[in-house]
């Protein structure tokens, strides 16, 4: 008998319940061991901001972030060897260029010697939002930038060129009883409105995709197109902050009518024919841990429209990071982009990383905890005002900072406040906290990194808070309650608290 016969006889693997990693362990690094105690008066010094904790204390799952987190695989590894620190057009940047191309289009990235540079390199994607804003920012005074939820540093960048970042969330965002998949959405009826009252204020709108200020929802390529066509309508470019670019196209072919049978690959090419352009923090979907930049579309209504911002940019980049060839990036860190953006869009990786999310959230939400639904691609967020809904904690008190503290002091893991501290801010003439639309603590699921094991033990202590919740005292902000960006800067103590 032959075995391919004989394995008939038996359920098919793909109807077993569990199934093992799409990829196993390259090298480990062991964790030091600090005790509860130890990690108490270490964040007491800290002043409880969670940024300013160090990091080789941290003895369970450190959630602050899935930006530069990511583990390289050991072809990134391997093509880092392979770098070229060449001060001008090193190997790295062409094939760069190649992956670009292949991933995104090729008309984000012309031939250098074309004499229309269109793609800029960054470290980072706050200095990629930087230079696409400063520009921006030049050409009138009292300027709006839609979107659909800015992120921190974008609506920084923004208010820094002396404009507005309008925020036009889904209404279904905060829906519980909405089934719907893209809770990322732009407001499509708030923003015609907004455009028709006020296009020539608006020189480009943005899309965030996934939409991590709100609760790291995806975009449905329904609303890119609609965006896209409201937005040309009124000849204004539209441009993605395209940081999760590719976990936002995996959720597009699992939910949305007609791509079902589509690949990533093709669904990421049809999401970027909407746009105009996209500023990109590649340390999240082009899974290493430093790189950014800023892609124009060739014969794109941005580079037709604005003709001198492209050399411009170009100018302010080799000022603030360098070489348009190298950008603010080491040889080495460009051979690992080249090798992370291919990897990125693997049918089997974007499986598997987001259904990691998907079943860490759950096992929340079993164990009664109010997490945001449905849950995002790269991290769950709890929705603080219910945690605290019959406990004394009122929303000045910043329970959400007071959460995250005594979680990292007592159990090990590290979390973020994106909530009434870090979105609100403080009013110096009414002496009042102005509150943002949500109040969450985010756990972000770093790529490659963690094991079913390790996320398991985060949903046990965050259970035990929830049970323990009347035990969490409000916080008192001892530094940098009117600061901007202030959640990076703050310091905090607990309150005497009696109950
Ligand atoms: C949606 C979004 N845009 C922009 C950025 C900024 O990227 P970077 O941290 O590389 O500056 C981030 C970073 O977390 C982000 O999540």
């Amino acid at each position: 008998m032959k075995t391919s016969d004989l394995i008939k006889k038996f359920p098919e693997e793909k109807d077993l319940v569990t199934h093992s990693r799409p990829y196993f362990n390259h090298s480990i690094e062991f964790k030091n061991i600090f005790t509860p105690r130890e990690r108490a008066d270490m964040l007491d010094i800290a002043g409880l901001n969670m940024f300013f904790f160090p990091s080789e204390m941290i003895t369970g799952c450190d959630l602050l972030s899935d930006s530069g987190t990511t583990s390289m695989t050991n072809e990134q590894w391997a093509a880092l060897h392979l770098r070229d620190e060449a001060y001008g057009s090193n190997r790295g940047y062409f094939l760069v260029m190649k992956q670009i191309i292949e991933t995104f289009g090729e008309e984000f990235f012309n031939d250098p010697n074309s004499g229309r540079p269109n793609a800029f390199i960054f470290h980072q994607g706050r200095p990629a939002e930087d230079a696409l804003f400063t520009m921006v920012g030049r050409l009138g005074s009292g300027l709006i930038i839609p979107g659909n939820g800015h992120f921190d540093t974008t609506q920084a960048n923004i208010k820094r060129n002396n404009m507005q970042a309008v925020n036009l969330f889904s209404p279904e965002l905060m829906d519980e009883s909405s089934g719907y998949h893209f809770k990322g959405d732009m407001d499509l009826i708030k923003f015609k409105s907004l455009l028709e009252r006020s296009h020539n204020k608006i020189p480009l709108s943005y899309l965030t995709i996934t939409n991590n200020t709100g609760g790291g929802q995806p975009v449905s390529m329904e609303n890119i197109r609609d965006v896209s066509n409201v937005s040309n309508h009124y000849d204004i470019p539209l441009f993605f902050d395209a940081c999760r670019f590719a976990e936002n196209a995996w959720f597009i072919q699992q939910h949305e009518p007609g791509y079902g049978n589509k690949d990533i690959k093709t669904i990421v090419k049809e999401m970027f024919s909407y746009v105009d352009g996209f500023t990109i923090s590649f340390k999240k979907d082009g899974l290493v841990n430093m790189g950014g930049g800023l892609f124009l579309k060739d014969n794109g209504l941005f580079m037709k429209k604005y003709p001198d911002i492209p050399d411009a940019i170009m100018g302010h980049q080799i000022d603030k990071e360098g070489h348009p060839t190298y950008g603010g990036l080491s040889g080495r860190d460009i051979m690992t982009l080249a090798v992370g953006l291919k990897i990125a869009t693997k049918e089997e990786y974007l499986t598997y990383r987001i259904n990691q999310v998907k079943d860490f959230g759950e096992n929340l939400k079993n164990h009664g905890l109010p997490v945001m639904a449905p849950i995002g691609g790269h991290a769950v967020y709890l929705d603080m005002n219910k945690f605290f809904a019959d406990t004394a904690i009122k929303p000045e008190d910043f329970g959400g900072v007071a959460f995250t503290a005594v979680l990292l002091a007592a159990y090990g893991h590290r979390t973020i406040e994106l909530g009434n501290f870090s979105f609100g801010s403080y009013d110096k003439k009414t002496k009042k906290e102005i509150l943002p639309e949500f109040n969450f603590v985010r756990f972000a699921i770093p790529r490659l990194r963690y094991e079913k094991k390790d996320l398991d033990s985060v949903a046990e202590a965050v259970k035990i808070l929830y049970e323990n919740r009347d035990k969490i005292p409000p916080v008192n902000v001892t530094y940098g309650r009117d600061l901007p960006m202030r959640h990076f800067k703050a310091r905090f103590e607990f309150r005497k608290y009696s109950i």
